[in-house]
């Protein structure tokens, strides 16, 4: 079986965040955010850091200290350092949002470079090797500005040599974009921060970009994308439009909307606190009416938000966007509706609402015409939604999966010997389980996912009642030691499977299966979901599929696809390309 969703045949992506993005630890969020979309929309992501802003200053300077005119080589080995420090606190925020990635050092590959130590040029890597890391993740992260080097061991490729890095990558890897996230969202004709009627080209050569970028890119960058024929974006974090550098007349972009959306945030749990912390990272993009939630006075210590118990508080002044994370049916349907009706899109987590109101929910979005998004809803981080998109016109024909982290978590800490309620309790205080957990124990929430997945699969309505479920209870702890011994695992596992007639079966199960089995390597809150198509190919994708980061990195994607969405709708978007 191919053991992922196609890691040969997913298209690379090059992303490179620079010091300009990441200024403080917490930029982070924001940069896995960045590559979470990229993840989500099907691509297999390279992405190449700097050094947190300043920090290069100040090995620079504490290299100056020390005597750095004697020895530009061991400056070099330095001032490098910053750069894998970033990659790690990179890697180690993807592990946060559940995106399955690997953290390389440059000799890992044998990236090597040529010339001067402290402005090195690459020269070349080896691909067997980056392609054998690539393989079984959704994304590897390396340090730029820096390569081994035949006689000085390491060096350093210049100022902004982290665009050089990204480029080269993307060229010997075969990536079919590649991105620098800046602090603005392209080239301009003039600094925007000194000139505002500056205005950003969607497009300009490589010799224009020379010019115009004014040491927004590194030239030896522009130049080695040039010579590979590749072409380079410039963006900003979240946006959906660039400058593209490459061959051609320079184009002119229309101006875009930066009116921050008005936002309202229903529920601050386990995910809607996570999501609160995406939405108040971009002040530039979302105003927030007071977050609704049920008790309002046990907020008092936290100061990041107004909080509200009075829905129509919460939903005041005709918000562009309302985010439901406070779980139930009724309520939040009616809310829903309700934002709908008043002209808000809509996101949501909930995929008990979604499931079991489904019909009443896409009516009311498609009458509004305003989008209803819920990726989240099932599989968590996992991008089980957004392959289903684009696997169903091959034919999918059955789906398998563990689909609740709760009920996965609780079977691995039973397999470690703990008492049933305790690992029940153990999957509410780390945020996994529903507010009621039967959800999780009795194969409720994972018959919700199915019933989605059925629709977004076949096309079929399956509610969520007619599945047949067994609990978690079943698996006594004799039993997992009886499975145990044979080399078994036990798993709850959601079940469809499309008949020839167009009838589906589908069930949630507590069974046993083959260590050798793909879902047996679920751990704890994992999700794994098995495809099966028509011509008999399975696709497999696997992650964190409950907590708060992965959950609310799911919502903010699909938060930010409105945001862009909303921004390519704007009046002032009318065409306004001209010839530079
Ligand atoms: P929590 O129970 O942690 O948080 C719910 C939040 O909503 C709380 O802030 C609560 O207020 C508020 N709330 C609930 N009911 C009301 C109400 N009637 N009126 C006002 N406020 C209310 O839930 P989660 O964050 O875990 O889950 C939220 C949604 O996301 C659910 O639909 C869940 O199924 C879904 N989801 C959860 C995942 C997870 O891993 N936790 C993963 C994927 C989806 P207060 O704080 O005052 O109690
Ligand atoms: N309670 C759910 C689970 C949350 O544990 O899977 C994620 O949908």
């Amino acid at each position: 079986m191919d053991a992922h969703d196609q890691p040969a045949a997913r298209p690379l992506c090059v992303l490179k965040f620079g010091g300009s993005v990441l200024t403080a630890k917490a930029d982070y969020a924001e940069a896995g955010a960045e590559a979470y979309r990229h993840v989500r929309a099907g691509e297999t992501v390279i992405i190449i850091v700097s050094a947190l802003q300043g920090e290069t200053d100040a090995l620079f300077a504490e290299a100056e200290a020390a005597g750095a005119g004697a020895c530009p080589a061991t400056t070099a080995r330095l001032v490098r350092l910053g750069e894998f420090r970033s990659a790690a606190l990179m890697g180690l925020e993807l592990a946060r949002l559940g995106v399955r990635a690997r953290v390389l050092d440059p000799h890992e590959i044998a990236l090597e470079a040529d010339g001067d130590p402290l402005d090195a040029d690459l020269v070349r890597l080896d691909r067997a090797r980056l392609h054998a890391a690539l393989s079984d993740v959704e994304a590897i992260v390396l340090p730029g500005f820096t390569a081994g080097h035949a006689r000085h061991g390491a060096v350093t490729l210049g100022r902004g040599g982290t665009d050089l890095t990204a480029v080269f990558f993307a060229a010997q890897a075969g990536a079919r974009r590649v991105r620098l996230i800046k602090d603005v969202d392209g080239v301009y004709t003039d600094d925007p921060a000194r000139d505002p009627s500056a205005r950003r080209y969607d497009r300009l050569d490589h010799d224009a970009a020379l010019k115009a970028s004014r040491g927004l890119i590194q030239p030896k960058a522009i130049e080695a994308a040039r010579a590979a024929g590749l072409e380079i974006e410039i963006a900003a974090m979240g946006a959906g439009h660039a400058t593209r550098i490459a061959p051609g007349p320079a184009v002119i972009g229309a101006p875009v909307r930066t009116r921050p959306l008005r936002v309202a945030l229903l529920g601050c749990g386990a995910v809607g606190s996570g999501v609160l912390d995406h939405l108040l990272a971009r002040p530039d993009l979302f105003a927030l009416n007071p977050v609704l939630v049920r008790r309002p006075e046990r907020r008092a210590g936290d100061v990041r938000a107004a909080f509200t118990a009075d829905p129509d508080t919460a939903l005041a002044d005709s918000p562009d966007l309302v985010i439901e994370a406070m779980g139930g049916v009724d309520q939040p349907t009616e809310l829903m509706l309700k934002a709908l009706a008043g002209g808000a899109h809509v996101v949501t987590a909930n995929k008990a609402a979604l499931a079991q109101r489904y019909d009443a929910l896409l009516t009311g979005a498609r009458n509004a015409r305003r989008r209803l998004q819920y990726a989240a809803s099932v599989g968590g981080g996992v991008v089980i939604l957004e392959a289903l998109e684009r696997l169903k016109p091959c034919g999918v024909v059955a789906i398998e999966g563990v689909m609740n982290g709760t009920g996965n978590f609780i079977l691995s800490r039973l397999g470690a010997g703990a008492e049933f309620d305790d690992a029940v309790a153990e999957a509410q205080r780390l945020g996994f389980a529903e507010a009621d957990p039967s959800a999780d124990v009795d194969g409720h929430d994972a018959a919700d996912k199915l019933s989605l997945l059925i629709r977004e699969a076949f096309g079929k309505t399956v509610e969520p009642d007619a599945i047949a479920k067994q609990s978690l209870r079943e698996a006594s702890p004799e039993r997992l030691a009886q499975a145990a011994a044979r080399g078994e695992v036990f798993k709850q596992v959601g079940c469809c499977a499309l008949n020839a007639d167009g009838s589906v079966e589908a069930s949630v199960r507590v069974m046993s299966v083959p260590a050798s089995h793909p879902l047996a390597g679920a751990v704890n809150e994992e999700n794994r979901f098995v495809v099966t198509l028509a011509d008999g190919s399975v696709h497999a994708l696997y992650g964190k599929g409950a907590g708060r980061w992965p959950t609310a990195a799911a919502v903010f994607a699909d938060v930010m696809d409105i945001v862009r969405a909303c921004a390519c709708d704007a009046p002032e978007r009318a065409a306004l390309a001209a010839s530079a």
